[in-house]
């Protein structure tokens, strides 16, 4: 049973909880095992032939909340919670493939998702290739024999181009693939996957789900029986969990999940409606521009754009690295999604180690600036980028 409510209600509601000596926040369980009262009963629990806990990497009472919430505002039947995003992504990519199988991708992903396809295709002959999925032909075309896997990002990092989700994942299915989306640009605030027909919604938790910059985390969602089975196969054996102290801060944050999305979207759609006047400045990217079968797609998935901005200073990437040295209130800093502005170089920081051909395919131009827009004031932000410009 999904929680009710408004936004707001439902995200006080399901970050609570726990009801342990009735206190109001949710329990803190800082162990890393359990003690069993006999013999007996731990052999039972182990067999799982009696409910309860055992050792904090397969549950713990705190973690299970934070998983609990997310797959409850995510529209899933269930989650799993990892030490980081790649933990996620890596751990629900595991257990989905097999030696010889293909995983075929959104045109751009997140850098260091990009290195594990890599490490995959060289360890275990797991092949990989990408596609802009942007019609059923191209999807098919893109599927081959051995192909088990869709992996989507949208929008696209950095370049903020959006994949259809409700389309990949009709053609997907027909063809008897699972269709995995990394949501973490989104939050289930403003896009939900799995009610577009994916099966495994992925977030960097670190993101803006934690919102505050002070923990790495990560998550999967979907149907119980694969969640189920990835706690006891790649999350248990690989061992990338959660401390408890995370999740707890993960329900913490979560608490303003959409009190901050509606800012940090207020806010980009001011930053972005100023850069593009900007002379010094280029191809401004935010996704409730472009054209209009990006518009189409924004519209019927998306509650709203997000809070990311790309754009291009003139003069490249040293004009780029001189502007970025005068911001005084934005942070020059990887990571998205913080109360905070952050700015960043993807070629030379999150998409350093992807070969540079390999960058241009994926629209990262060496003069590429990724902004995520906090939850400062739009005039100061717009103050800051004022005076950073106007040595260029
Ligand atoms: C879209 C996306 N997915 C996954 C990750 C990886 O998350 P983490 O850093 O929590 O491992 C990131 C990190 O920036 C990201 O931007």
């Amino acid at each position: 049973m999904g929680s009710k409510g408004g936004w707001n209600t439902r995200l006080t509601q399901v970050t609570s909880g726990g009801n342990a000596y009735d206190s109001l926040s949710p329990p803190l369980v800082q162990t890393s095992t359990f003690t069993f009262p006999t013999a007996e009963c731990g052999g039972a629990r182990f067999a799982g032939e009696q409910t309860g806990y055992v050792y904090t990497r397969l549950g713990n009472p705190t973690v299970d909340l934070f998983e609990r919430a997310i797959a409850d505002l995510e529209g899933a039947e269930d989650g799993l919670a990892f030490a980081s995003g790649m933990g996620a992504i890596s751990g629900t990519l595991l257990h989905l493939l097999r030696t010889g199988d293909h995983v075929l991708c959104s045109e751009g992903v997140y850098g260091s998702t990009y290195g594990f396809l890599q490490w995959m295709q060289e360890h275990a002959q797991i092949a990989h290739s990408f596609s802009p999925l942007a019609s059923e032909q191209e999807i098919c075309d893109a599927i081959g024999p051995t192909t088990k896997v869709i992996y989507v990002e949208t929008p696209i990092n950095p370049t903020l181009d959006l994949v259809d989700i409700e389309l990949v994942s009709r053609v997907a299915h027909a063809h008897g693939l699972m269709v995995v989306v990394d949501n973490t640009f989104m939050t289930p605030y403003l896009q939900k996957p799995i009610t577009q027909g994916a099966d495994i919604v992925i977030h960097s938790a670190t993101k803006y789900l934690g919102g505050h910059g002070d923990v790495i985390a990560g998550v999967a969602v979907g149907s119980q029986e694969l969640m189920q089975a990835m706690r006891i196969s790649t999350r248990k054996d690989i061992g990338a969990v959660l401390s408890p102290f995370d999740a707890w801060l993960l329900l913490r944050g979560m608490k303003t999940l959409a009190l901050r999305m509606d800012r940090h979207v207020q806010g980009a759609r001011d930053v972005a409606a100023w850069l593009i006047d900007q002379p010094v400045v280029s191809g401004v990217r935010f996704p409730e521009w472009g054209d209009e079968r990006q518009q189409e797609i924004r519209r019927r998935q998306m509650r709203g754009p997000g809070a990311l901005i790309s754009f291009e200073v003139e003069g490249g990437f040293e004009a780029g690295c001189r502007f970025m040295n005068r911001l005084q209130l934005i942070k020059i800093a990887v990571s998205l999604g913080d109360v905070q502005s952050l700015i960043q170089h993807p070629a030379s920081m999150t998409h350093c180690l992807v070969p540079p051909l390999e960058r241009m395919r994926m629209g990262i131009t060496d003069g590429l600036i990724r902004l995520s827009v906090g939850i400062e004031d739009s005039e100061d932000l717009i103050a800051d980028l004022q005076q950073a410009l106007a040595g260029e």
